[in-house]
């Protein structure tokens, strides 16, 4: 079975995945860090993330790899375990300018849709539902106002040890938004079939209840 859960940057999206998969003894894929993988290896060779003829050169020296570790995704860029680099702001900005770029999403499609095939996922992202995983049985679009995903933001960030304003980081939220659903190729956006969510009023656990009853439903 597969579960698509999209939405934009701060829905709660990766916690209500973990929690889902947990749940259901499924696979967590958090497809957003295959991108910041991307967007740090553009960082760190000191090119522009929204420069396409920047960006796809690079690719062909970039071998991105997800493994679970301890039932914990860990994203390894060329053999590096980069999962504790790509957490910053200015990864999440550059992942968000580099997801905007066509031969990006390509080269991750194929990857995405091969774990798919061999598991039962539970896989967050942005166009999920839509392009990698159209054929999913449950497809949710979670989101939330954009404050509030902006305060979990700096919450989350804060657990990791990474200090950064509720205005920076609001405002890097509203920025991402747009990028994200205005970009022209695969943009954020509901599916046909998709169940628009909004958690600003409910917690987590009541959110992933929500979606376990839905996905029996589905499975039956
Ligand atoms: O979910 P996240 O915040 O880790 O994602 C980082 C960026 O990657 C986000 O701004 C948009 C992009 N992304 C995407 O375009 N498609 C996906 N399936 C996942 C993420």
């Amino acid at each position: 079975m597969k579960i698509a859960i999209d939405g934009p940057a701060g829905a709660g999206k990766s916690a209500t995945a973990k929690a889902l998969a947990k749940a259901l003894d499924f696979i967590y894929v958090d497809t957003g860090a295959l991108y910041r993988g991307i967007g740090l290896y553009v960082l760190r060779k000191g090119a522009k993330p929204s420069a396409i003829e920047e960006v796809v050169p690079l690719l062909a020296e970039i071998n991105i790899e997800m493994r679970h570790i301890d039932g914990e995704q860990h994203i390894f860029l060329n053999g590096e375990d980069v999962s504790g680099f790509i957490r910053t702001e200015a990864v999440s900005s550059a992942a968000s300018d580099v997801s905007a770029i066509p031969a990006v999403r390509d080269f991750l499609f194929d990857m995405q849709r091969d774990i798919a095939e061999k598991n039962d996922v539970v896989m967050d992202g942005r166009d999920i539902g839509t392009v990698v995983l159209p054929d999913a049985e449950l497809k949710i679009f979670l989101t939330a106002k954009p404050e509030t995903r902006a305060e979990r933001r700096v919450k989350q960030l804060a657990e990791k040890g990474v200090v950064e304003s509720f205005d920076d980081v609001l405002a890097d939220v509203i920025q991402r938004d747009y990028n994200d659903s205005h970009r022209e190729f695969r943009p954020l956006k509901l599916a046909e079939d998709g169940i628009l969510m909004d958690n600003t009023e409910l917690p987590l656990e009541e959110t992933v209840n929500k979606i376990i009853t839905l996905a029996k439903e589905r499975r039956a």
